[in-house]
């Protein structure tokens, strides 16, 4: 992407010195990824909060730098290992490039991650606005980050009328921010400058109810002026995710150990490499990958929703429990695993709630009945 910056002269000079004093002020402090500049850890918390808040974040953070206190542990883990640990934060391509990335600064750079946002993005699943995270709080380096909360923040600032679907304005839009990045920044002022970006855009200057009456930029700010500041950013192509029914069998064997029947899914496509119950596209077809003897024993539970970036899944289970341990030739394609070390096992989370669900129906009953 070009990086060329033009002459901005129309652009508001007080944008970085309002931010950083903001963010010093009023910002986020004391998240565990704050306040260091290890990159193994500053990148770890960057690819985990990509797509997910930062109080679901904080338990799986901690719960991975404990087994994974270091890219050389992760580089060295059996790839279910991490995704079992990653279950239940869903976008599952994010832990595997984690690996893969892992893996590569272990055996080309000899554990070492780069020191700037171009070398970082050379890295698997690093793209240019984790590189430039990384870079600015690790390295100090004076390079902006453009993600969503970003991008609206900066056009409701500028109140910029380009069309974010196309790519000439995203570029723009990206030269605009290195342009707005604070003159001879000390490595303290471009770590504020960074996060107070990623603050203002996820706590005041948010998508439906902006709290402008909070902002530092509200005297600057001309979207604010427009008075319709959520009109930014403009973006014609929005994106329809197809809507998607699946059954999901979920076969349960009782007795002494508590087991169900699970599937690896395939290593492309929705959960790839997850394990997850036998997936059917109709109920009809659920039916009839069982035994006839067994379907009178089949119980409909409440469907769920999830939604992918694609995909609007609505997920209808199907409960089965067995007695006896079932001939192979009347399961479909499959393993037992144990309720006890399911946490080992990597799971979408709406399967890993079903199942949770199942094993303990008190945590989940409606207060009332508790
Ligand atoms: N979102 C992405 N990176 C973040 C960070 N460092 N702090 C809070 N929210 C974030």
């Amino acid at each position: 992407m070009s990086r060329v910056v033009g002459p901005h002269a129309d652009l508001p000079p007080t944008f970085a010195p309002l931010l950083i004093d903001w963010q010093r002020r009023a910002g986020r402090s004391g998240l565990p990824w704050q306040g260091i500049r290890d990159p193994y850890r500053v990148w770890l918390s960057e690819v985990m909060l990509q797509q997910t808040q930062v109080s679901t974040v904080l338990g799986y953070y901690a719960r991975f730098l404990d087994r994974f206190p270091d890219v050389r542990a992760l580089a060295a883990a059996e790839a279910d290992e991490v995704m079992a640990l990653w279950s239940g934060l869903g976008y599952y391509s994010r832990a595997r490039n984690l690996h893969r990335c892992a893996q590569t600064v272990v055996s080309s750079r000899g554990g070492e991650f780069p020191s700037t946002a171009a070398g970082l993005e050379t890295l698997p699943g690093i793209g240019a606005s984790t590189a430039a995270a990384i870079a600015s709080f690790c390295f100090g380096e004076r390079v902006s980050i453009v993600d969503g909360n970003v991008r609206r923040v900066l056009t409701r600032v500028l109140a910029f009328e380009g069309d974010l679907a196309q790519t000439a304005p995203q570029r723009a839009l990206w030269d605009i921010a290195q342009a707005l990045l604070p003159i001879d920044p000390s490595a303290d002022d471009m770590t504020a400058y960074t996060q107070g970006l990623m603050d203002l855009g996820a706590t005041v200057c948010t998508r439906s109810r902006p709290v402008c009456g909070q902002c530092p930029m509200q005297g600057i700010c001309q979207g604010h002026q427009s008075g319709e500041p959520q009109r930014f950013p403009v973006k014609t192509r929005t994106l329809k995710r197809r809507h998607e029914s699946w059954w999901l069998l979920l076969l349960r064997l009782g007795g002494e150990r508590n087991r169900f029947w699970l599937q690896r899914r395939p290593g492309s496509g929705i959960w790839a490499g997850l394990f997850c119950p036998p997936v059917y596209e109709s109920e009809d077809m659920a039916r009839m990958a069982l035994p006839p003897g067994w379907l009178g024993g089949l119980v409909p539970l409440d469907a769920v929703s999830h939604s992918l970036t694609h995909r609007e899944l609505r997920l209808h289970p199907l409960l089965l429990e067995l007695d006896d341990e079932p001939q192979p030739a009347d399961m479909p394609e499959g393993q037992w695993v144990d309720a006890e070390i399911l946490a080992q096992h990597g799971l979408p989370a709406p399967v890993k709630l079903l199942l949770q669900r199942l094993l303990e129906p008190d945590l989940f009953a409606p207060a009332k009945s508790r």
